[in-house]
This record gives C-alpha cells, structure tokens and sequence, in this order.
C-alpha cells in the first residue's frame, strides 16, 4: 500500500492523499497532538510501573518473577522514551510525582505481603490495559492503524498492551487467590489512584 504526504492542508485542516483512488489519508494537526499526548501518558505509566515493581523489589527482595515484569516495563519505558525525545514532545511534569508515588505504591503494597503486591499489579494492570485497549481504538478510528502512518506507535502500544495483560494474568495466577475479592478496597483504591494518574499525566 503506498502513502506519502505529498499534498497540503485543505480548508479543514486535514491532509489527504488521494493516490490512485483506493484511499485517503487524512493527517491532522489534531491527529499528532493526539499521538503526542498518547506518548506523554505512556512514557508517565511506564515510568511509574518501573517505580512499583522498583518499590516491590525493595521490600521483597531478589523476586524472579516481579522482575521478570519489571524488566519488561523498563524496556516499555526505553522506548517511550526513545520517542519522547525524538518527536520533542513535553514529558509529564509531575516526573518526581510519578517517582515517588509508584515506589511508594509498590512499597506499601509490597509491605502487607507479596500478594498483596500482586493484588497491586493486578489492579494496575487492568486498568492499563482498558487504557492501551482505549488507545488502539482511538488510533483505529484516527486512521493511523490503516495508513499506517505512525506503525511505530501502533507496535510499540500493541506491544505494550500485550505485555500488561500478562502481568495481569501472572499477578493473579501467583498470588493464588480472586485478588479482587479478597482486596476489594485495596483492588478500587489503586484503580481509582491509576485512573486518576492517566486523566493527569495526559495534560500535566
Ligand atoms: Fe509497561
Ligand atoms: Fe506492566
């Protein structure tokens, strides 16, 4: 399929490719900003998951599988970083925020016991993956999947995604237990928490 952005603005703002009539491609201001926001959040997630599997670790110690799915968000994070810095867009402002607050997350979770650090990642998890999932459609329905324009962005969130929905699943397979029924203050709590994180370091 070819795509190149050879043709301007048109009075909506939008670029279009017409080629040989099989498609448009429509790249809007608007468009980038969104992938720029998409790449804000992200690299903010990814840095605070790095500080709550980093909070983790601290109390647990040596944990073959906590740092299994830490390595992994470390990598996620690289990447979003590697992009951030490409693309020059603003990372979120509340970085010392997201520094402490996951380490603490992490920490204190991790401090009640190990499953109760799992119950933690579980509950992140999900919400990340509603996030990630919430992303693609987004990019979907922007037409960046189809163009495949920005393919960059689209591998590195399928990716992404993928890789949450195993910490998920590995969290509530080695805690042993139903995480949200046995934590289900604690299972809302971070979720709120982690939803809340996502609606600011969107903007901030
Ligand atoms: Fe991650
Ligand atoms: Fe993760």
């Amino acid at each position: 399929m070819t795509h190149f952005l050879s043709s301007g603005l048109n009075e909506k703002g939008a670029m279009s490719y017409s080629g040989d009539g099989i498609f448009y491609l429509k790249l809007t201001y608007k468009m980038h900003k969104n992938n720029d926001e998409m790449i804000r959040v992200n690299h903010a997630g990814e840095y605070g998951a790095t500080r709550i599997y980093a909070g983790q670790l601290f109390v647990l110690g040596d944990d073959f599988t906590i740092s299994h799915m830490a390595k992994q968000e470390a990598e996620h994070l690289h990447n979003f970083q590697r992009m951030l810095v490409e693309r020059r867009v603003r990372p979120s402002l509340l970085q010392p925020f997201w520094y402490i607050g996951g380490f603490m997350m992490g920490a204190l979770t991790a401090a009640m016991g190990r499953n109760v650090a799992h119950a933690c990642t579980a509950a992140v998890e999900t919400v990340i993956d509603a996030h990630y999932s919430d992303q693609l459609i987004r990019l979907e329905k922007d037409g960046v999947i189809e163009t495949t324009h920005d393919a960059e962005l689209v591998d590195l969130i399928t990716q992404c995604h993928a890789d949450e929905c195993a910490h998920r699943q590995i969290a509530e397979r080695e805690s042993g237990v139903n995480l949200a029924a046995t934590y289900p203050i604690l299972t809302g709590v971070i979720k709120a928490i982690t939803a809340t994180a996502i609606k600011v370091a969107k903007r901030v």
